[in-house]
Formats: structure tokens, C-alpha cells, sequence
């Protein structure tokens, strides 16, 4: 069976062909997913995506989302996991109607992060980590718990291991990582070298697949999904798939079979 996942970023497991245009392992083929893919027609058995989607314009998603369905055999399944808009905006509204109450005031402060910073920031991870830096500095548990059940294993793994300071990073070097740990400083010393301006755009391109430029809900995604000709979608959850033995790869869960992302929004459809 052909399974592959798109934008796996450090996601990445074995029996799936993984690609990402980020590849810091040889697991990992370095596509930009903006091109054809590199996969005949009807070739694909199921396709996978996970917080991967929002980061183009719709125009684009609708783009990548036709060539998922030009690559996918007739009957193969197509998964896709994005952060749920409606959920956030709810979350958004009942803290704005509480907001005299000083737990939503201090809930409101990563609400608006996850909602609006995430589309606007100019930094990997933006006023996220700055944010999670100062709660977890201040040791304020109950921002924790607040976050960690908005956000799940994803903010765990990635700041308190890896970003935070006196923090050890990963020593998994290997030729793929330095490689692309040098392409990315020279882009950087290039990217300093030109006028203000030209940074600016070139910045815009190259966060990518950092910022959200789109943001779904149920219906929009099932909007997205029939624009590409796909049938039969459904809502699941992260540990709900028609994907055979999905959750032994412990794509949408963690070991202990909690959700790896909380408050996302799980898809399926069908060619
Ligand atoms: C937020 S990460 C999600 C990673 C992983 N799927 C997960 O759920 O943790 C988005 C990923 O999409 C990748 N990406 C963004 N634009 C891409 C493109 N045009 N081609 C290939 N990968 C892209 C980024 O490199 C990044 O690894």
C-alpha cells in the first residue's frame, strides 16, 4: 500500500513515503508540494496531511488539494488535520463575553496568539514562544494547563524540550541536517545583503511554512474538498481513521493515545 504524508515536517514515520521541503532526514524526500508531485496518476493508496494546509491561500490548497486527487487511486482515502477556526473563534467569544473575569483575561492573551499571531508573524513560532517562554518562566500552572489542552503534545515537545534556555538540543545530526542547517544560513547572509524591501517579500515566501495564510472549519474544508472532486467526507477524530492501522503509526496520537494536536479539525474524504 502507497501512503504518503505531506509537509511532515519532524512527523515523519516509516512505511509512508514522507515529503517536506524541509528534510532533515533521509526519510524525509525534500519536495516543494507548490510543484506536481512526484507520483503518477492513481498511484497513491491514501494520502495524509497534518497542520499543513493552512499554510497556503485557498487558491493554493485548492492547487495542491487537485493534485492530491489527480495522484490517489479511485477509492483512496485522503486525511487531512488543520487547526478548527470554529473552535477558536468560540473560544475567542466566550472569553471576550468574560472578559472582566481575570482567568479569561489571562486566557484571552493565547487565544489571540493562536487565532491572529499565527497569520502575522515575521519569526518561526512568533509570540507563541515568546509567550510560552514567560509562563513557563514564571512557572504559572494554570497558562499551562490552559495551553498544553489547547495545544497538546505539539507545544510540550517543541518548547519545553527544545526551545526554552539551558535546554539540550538534539545531537541527531546527520549529512540531510547539516546540509540544510547550511543552506538556511546562507539564505539568511544572502537575505541580509539585499534592500529592505526585496527582504520583505523574500521573507513573506520563505515563511511559509511558518504562517498560516488560511484558517478552516467543517464547512469551508468541505467546500475545499468537493471543489476538488472528492466524495464522501467526514469529520472524525484523532483517533478515528478508515485509514487501515492509522493509529498504530501515531501520526494523530501520542504514545499514551492522547491526541498529539488538541482542537484540530480531522478529515476524511474519499476520490
Ligand atoms: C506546521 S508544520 C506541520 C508538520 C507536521 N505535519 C506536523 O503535524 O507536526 C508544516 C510543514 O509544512 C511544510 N511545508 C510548508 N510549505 C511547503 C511546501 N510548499 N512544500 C513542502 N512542504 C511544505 C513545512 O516545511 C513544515 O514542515
Amino acid at each position: 500500500m502507497k501512503k504518503i504524508n505531506l509537509g511532515c515536517g519532524e512527523r515523519y514515520t516509516k512505511g509512508w513515503i514522507n515529503l517536506d521541503f524541509n528534510s532533515h532526514h533521509p526519510d524525509v524526500v525534500c519536495h516543494n508540494l507548490l510543484s506536481p508531485f512526484p507520483f503518477h496518476d492513481e498511484e497513491v493508496d491514501v494520502i495524509y496531511n497534518s497542520h499543513f494546509l493552512e499554510h497556503f491561500s485557498r487558491e493554493e490548497a485548492k492547487k495542491i488539494l487537485t493534485e492530491c486527487h489527480r495522484v490517489l487511486k479511485k477509492k483512496g482515502i485522503i486525511r487531512i488535520v488543520v487547526p478548527d477556526l470554529e473552535n477558536i473563534c468560540r473560544e475567542y467569544l466566550k472569553l471576550i463575553d468574560n472578559i472582566e473575569d481575570i482567568e479569561s483575561q489571562e486566557k484571552y492573551q493565547w487565544v489571540i496568539i493562536e487565532l491572529l499571531d499565527q497569520m502575522v508573524r515575521t519569526e518561526k513560532w512568533g509570540l507563541m514562544n515568546i509567550y510560552w517562554q514567560q509562563i513557563v518562566e514564571k512557572d504559572n500552572q494554570f497558562m499551562i494547563d490552559y495551553i498544553n489542552s489547547r495545544m497538546g503534545y505539539d507545544i510540550r515537545q517543541y518548547y519545553t524540550k527544545a526551545e526554552l534556555p539551558n535546554a539540550s538540543k538534539s545531537q541527531n545530526f546527520n549529512l540531510t541536517k547539516i546540509k540544510t542547517e547550511f543552506l538556511n544560513w546562507y539564505i539568511k547572509l544572502i537575505k541580509n545583503l539585499l534592500p529592505p524591501a526585496y527582504r520583505q517579500s523574500i521573507n513573506d515566501n520563505t515563511m511559509l511554512g511558518e504562517k498560516h495564510k488560511w484558517m478552516y472549519d467543517k464547512y469551508s474544508l468541505r467546500c475545499l474538498l468537493q471543489e476538488a472532486q472528492f466524495s464522501h467526507i467526514r469529520f472524525l477524530d484523532a483517533t478515528t481513521s478508515n485509514i487501515p492501522n492509522f493509529c498504530n503509526d501515531h501520526l494523530d496520537i501520542n504514545l499514551d493515545g492522547t491526541p498529539y494536536r488538541e482542537s484540530s479539525l480531522y478529515c476524511e474524504a474519499y476520490k
